[in-house]
């Protein structure tokens, strides 16, 4: 594994040069993940994040085999097709599921064109049970501090529904949208409760623009402000960053709370 600059205990954070460094770490997390359980369920992310850690996966493609997992991804725009340049389906497909031995019937989007999307949501949450829940999740964070697109004042208890989108998020996902379109003002998203019932989560966040959402969630209060904060009560949350998205952590802080974990 590359070696990380600075480490802190609970929720683990590892600092690396680069982006590129840390995305590398977390390739090489999920490749270790998998070849301990080829029947993994993983969950996924889209945005720009994880871009790298996709490629550095598909790059590596054939050991270990993607034929006997399951993922699940974080969320969808509600209204958008999957063939939608912008649909997370159309991300994943392109950066990941075309170039990986992954059956389709094994990845799960939530369904944004669903014509009862509370339905959808339902049936999203009922898929990940069946398949006996998810094993690791693959976390970014947004700028406001929000996991999946649950934005500040979701409750931590939230499962798979329809979210009203901050313009925050609206205002930073649109160069992804093709000029002059709007991008849709809801979309489904995983719970924070859902997320929180993975067995492990990974959280990658590089640049600048994420240092202050990265320094709400490990140090401030758990609160329905940081959507993120909520990780602080997971027992299994890595978070592999960049020196410019670590920029605001205070280490000493950190490693006090580490401690008084491992006292309690
Ligand atoms: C993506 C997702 C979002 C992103 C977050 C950061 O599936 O659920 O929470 O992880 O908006 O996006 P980027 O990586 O584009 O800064």
């Amino acid at each position: 594994m590359t070696p990380a600059l600075h480490e802190v205990n609970r929720p683990i954070v590892r600092v690396f040069q680069t982006a590129e460094m840390a995305s590398n770490a977390v390739a090489d997390l999920i490749e270790q993940r998998m070849l301990a359980r080829p029947a993994i369920t993983l969950g996924l992310a889209t945005g720009a994040t994880p871009r790298l850690v996709y490629r550095k996966l598909v790059e590596r493609a054939g050991a270990p085999s993607w034929r006997h997992l399951r993922c699940f991804n974080l969320d969808e725009y509600v209204g958008l097709a999957a063939h939608h340049p912008a649909s997370f389906a159309h991300y994943m497909r392109e950066l990941l599921f075309d170039h990986v031995d992954i059956a389709t019937a094994r990845t799960h989007i939530p369904d944004g064109m669903a014509p009862d999307l509370d339905a959808a949501a339902e049936t999203y949450e009922q898929l990940i049970a069946e398949s006996g829940g998810i094993d690791l999740q693959l976390l970014g964070i947004g700028r406001n501090g929000h996991i999946g697109f649950n934005e500040p004042g979701s409750s931590h208890d939230s499962r798979t529904r329809e979210v009203q989108l901050a313009l925050s998020t609206i205002d930073a996902n649109r160069p992804d949208f093709p000029e002059g379109e709007e991008p849709p003002a809801t979309a489904l998203t995983m719970g924070i409760g859902t997320i929180l019932d993975a067995r492990e989560i990974v959280l990658l966040a590089t640049g600048s623009a994420k240092a202050e959402a990265l320094a709400a969630m490990l140090e401030g209060p758990i609160s329905l402000d940081c959507p993120a904060s909520a990780l602080q009560r997971h027992g299994a949350v890595t978070v592999f960053c960049d020196k410019a998205a670590a920029a605001n952590l205070n280490f000493e802080q950190l490693d006090m709370r580490g401690s008084a974990h491992a006292a309690a």
